[in-house]
């Protein structure tokens, strides 16, 4: 079996409920699995068995939730002085207000995320502009949703805004089931 890890922080629901759309994307694929996970609760063993690390956040401050970030600086980070996980499959997704234009700071808070599966040495798979649900909810870097109204009062996500979450997943499975067992590192 293929299993996706995917770690997440949420206050207010709508990462977790991207966190649940990734999961069913990745139950598209055969011999796949997906794990959910709080990002408190994942332990050094969860990434070692793991075939695929996920991370997704809200974004707090125009960066990452300090959850999030406290799970890579503390679990990720004995993976990463060990080379343990290189060559596993990476991605990401993230929530914000998206206020304004610039989307505040969720391009930042997913390069910064990206960084971060960069110096574990996991291969990354970003999300494609054809993707299904990219134009509600995408960026290249993986699913943004967009949770509040114009008067920046939350209001959610809609379901049109976890179509590429649900595609993002099942890029991922593929990503990984054909990546699993190979030696492509050392
Ligand atoms: C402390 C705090 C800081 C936030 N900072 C930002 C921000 O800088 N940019 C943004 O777009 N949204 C910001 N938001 C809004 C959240 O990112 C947004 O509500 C997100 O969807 C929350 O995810 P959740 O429902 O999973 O908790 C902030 C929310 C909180 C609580």
């Amino acid at each position: 079996m293929v299993k996706v890890l995917i770690v997440y922080a949420s206050d207010h629901g709508s990462v977790e409920k991207m966190a649940n759309a990734v999961a069913e994307g990745v139950k598209k694929v055969a011999d796949c699995e997906a794990e959910i996970r709080k990002a408190e609760n994942v332990k050094m063993d969860d990434l070692v068995s793991c075939d695929a690390l996920v991370l997704g956040t809200p974004v707090h401050m125009g960066s990452i939730d300090w959850r999030v970030k406290k799970f890579i600086d503390t679990v990720c980070s004995g993976a990463w002085m060990q080379d343990k996980i290189v060559g596993k499959v990476g991605a990401v997704f993230a929530s914000g207000a998206g206020y304004g234009g610039g989307g505040g700071g969720c391009e930042l808070t997913m390069l910064a995320l990206l960084n971060n599966i960069a110096e574990l040495g996991l291969i990354i798979v970003p999300l494609p502009k054809g993707t299904p649900g990219y134009q509600a909810a995408g960026l290249q870097w993986g699913p943004y949703g967009r949770a509040h109204a114009d008067d920046l009062s939350p209001k959610g996500l809609s379901d049109d805004q976890l179509v590429s979450s649900k595609h993002h997943g099942t890029h991922i499975a593929r990503a990984a089931k054909a990546l699993k067992g190979s030696t492509i590192f050392g």
